[in-house]
């Protein structure tokens, strides 16, 4: 192995040499189509000869990449250190000015996000299969985002894959590897790369966002009745929580765990909920934490979670947005409007409602919020899927969130001088204004793709035959009955951009107001996933007992009825759910 000195200079006096570009012929791959968030494929795959290569040339050949400033960064997981030199050998070659890398690869999705807006970039690559496991025999992924800091449209996705279709050749440059854990400037053939401190820019973007000062004085004033527990899951959010919680808020180092990135993620599954971040619920259960919380492998997820007390992402946003007076930038700014994704539950549409702000339902996916932001028209917005954030940055945005709730929380206590105000104070008395909508999802994971499009085929058949409208089905657990008001597949068309989204989910309404959704994931790796949403509104003077149920309780009877009708597990063959959130 070449030591680093070594290293740094075959690099310097390679710069002197002739920069000889080579055309290596390839041939195309199938399936290199970019899901919700990029292409998402074993790390086998992306392991083929020329695979990874051919990706990240039709990259390069659907956008403009002539003297050009590109990011590049990833939460860390295996594949990611090659890939960086790949994309630094094929970007050079297709005339990427200068390269902005993460240091040892990693650089948050919010990160990226940041720094292409704040380094006004052309664009950047993240190398993350967000939330799906890593290691040789798990996930890889390539996501390209765009000068906005966020996902790349589908315009821009459809034309990659495209590319994919018909490539003959990827061009590169001979090159020596640059050493991605030494911070500063290279020359690197014809372009620069300079390789950053991965987290000052996020923590700076952070502070002139919230209150820190608050913050600090309200843990510190409830050190011992108010304890905080962040769980980085080996993700990539470890040194960004190590500089918020313990450098910059001053809690004691215990206060975050796992935050170690790691290319495996320790062999878990890096996702903020319920099943999969079970070392969080698992130490907050054993150790009576009140405030508690976790990210996703690339930063973007959050989930909120102390003792007794869970918040549902849909309730989190509509929080936020309830709150947002509490945090500075929306006190600056004002809030010009909210947002959520269709299958998330109405919460933030009544905190809109409420307080005469605009608010919009766009298909799942981050990048259907961007143009809204661009425009000016959308300030906190969020998704069922454990995805809460601003116009800060154009994409989500896990650390964000945890903050936000702590800067909230120690608004509210502010206010509270007699009694100290914990997660579910806030989730109740935000019931107790609102009404409150229970919501669940069941997840039925790598499910044969055949049983899934059965699924999807038969909720079309009732919706076009209306077979389904009108009936009443009553469940057998509870005894309530729901009669379907309406189905309906969810289109979009955007109200910048005019463009326009089919086939987003199918929607069954209720006379009462529920609603349950089916949609297939996007981000699976393997076979098919269907998810399943289901949502039921009580209003505020449901009294103190029906607000606070459990939502499995509450849901009962709709998701029994949601199970018959659809005739989900027929069709797919199985009886349980793999996640329940
Ligand atoms: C990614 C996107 C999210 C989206 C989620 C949906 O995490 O960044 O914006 O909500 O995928 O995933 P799914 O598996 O349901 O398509
Ligand atoms: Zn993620």
């Amino acid at each position: 192995m070449t030591s680093f000195n070594a290293q740094v200079l075959q690099l310097a006096s390679y710069t002197d040499m002739p920069h000889t570009v080579h055309e290596v012929p390839t041939k195309p791959y199938e399936g290199q189509k970019p899901g919700t968030s990029g292409l998402r494929k074993r790390v086998k795959v992306f392991q083929q000869e020329h695979y990874t290569e051919n990706f990240i040339q039709s990259i390069f050949d659907s956008i403009e990449p002539q003297g050009a400033t590109l990011v590049i960064g990833g939460d860390g997981r295996f594949f990611s250190p090659e890939t960086v030199q790949t994309i630094l050998k094929i970007g050079s070659a297709n005339g990427v000015a200068k390269f902005i890398v993460g240091k040892d690869s990693i650089l948050s999705t919010p990160a990226v996000s940041n720094i292409i807006r704040k380094y006004k970039a052309y664009g950047g690559i993240l190398l993350t299969a967000s939330h799906n496991p890593g290691g040789p025999d798990k996930d890889f992924g390539i996501k390209y985002n765009v000068s906005n800091g966020g996902p790349a449209p589908e315009s821009v996705t459809n034309k990659i894959y495209e590319k994919t279709k018909t490539i003959k050749s990827y061009k590169t440059i001979q090159a020596p590897e640059v050493p991605l854990s030494k911070i500063g400037e290279f020359s690197y053939g014809p372009s620069k790369v300079s390789i950053i401190d991965s987290v000052a820019d996020y923590v700076e973007l952070l502070e002139s966002i919230f209150d820190f000062p608050l913050i600090k004085s309200f843990l510190s004033s409830h050190a011992h009745e108010f304890r905080v527990l962040f769980d980085g899951l080996h993700g990539v959010t470890g040194p960004y929580a190590q500089a918020l919680f313990v450098d910059v808020l001053g809690l004691p180092p215990a206060s975050v765990q796992n935050c170690v990135p790691l290319p495996d993620f320790g062999g878990g599954h890096p996702d903020p909920n319920l099943t999969y971040a079970h070392t969080l619920v698992d130490a907050v259960e054993a150790r009576g934490i009140e405030f508690g919380a976790a990210s996703d492998g690339d930063g973007d997820r959050n989930m909120i979670y102390g003792k007794g007390a869970f918040v549902t992402p849909s309730d989190s946003v509509a929080i936020i947005a309830h709150w947002a007076e509490s945090i500075p930038y929306f006190k600056k700014g004002g809030v010009k409007g909210l947002a959520r994704s269709m299958p998330t539950s109405k919460a933030i549409d009544l905190v809109a409602q409420k307080k005469g702000f605009e608010y919009f339902e766009v298909p799942t996916g981050w990048k259907f919020f961007g143009n809204l932001m661009d425009a000016g028209r959308l300030s906190i917005c969020g998704e069922e899927s454990f995805g809460t954030g601003s116009d800060h940055i154009r994409e989500k945005d896990g650390l964000w969130a945890v903050i936000a709730w702590l800067n909230i929380l120690a608004a509210a206590n502010a206010a509270s001088p007699n009694k100290l105000l914990g997660i579910n104070d806030l989730l109740y008395a935000h019931y107790a204004i609102y009404g409150r909508s229970f919501f669940s999802r069941y997840d039925y994971e790598e499910v044969p793709a055949a049983g899934a499009a059965a699924l999807v085929a038969h909720l079309n058949a009732a919706l076009a035959s209306g077979s389904l409208t009108g009936t009443t089905h009553t469940s057998a657990a509870t005894g309530t009955a729901f009669t379907v008001a309406d189905i309906y597949d969810f289109a979009y068309t955007d109200p910048i951009d005019k463009s326009v989204s089919k086939n987003q989910g199918q929607v069954v309404t209720f006379a009462d107001g529920s609603r349950v959704v089916f949609r297939l994931s996007g981000t699976g790796s393997e076979g098919a996933t269907v998810r399943m949403y289901v949502e039921r509104y009580v209003a505020p003077d449901a009294g103190d007992a029906e607000l606070r149920r459990p939502a499995a309780d509450g849901l009962k009877g709709l998701i029994e009825v949601a199970l018959e009708l659809s005739k989900l597990k027929e069709f797919l063959g199985v009886d349980t759910p793999t996640v329940i959130t």
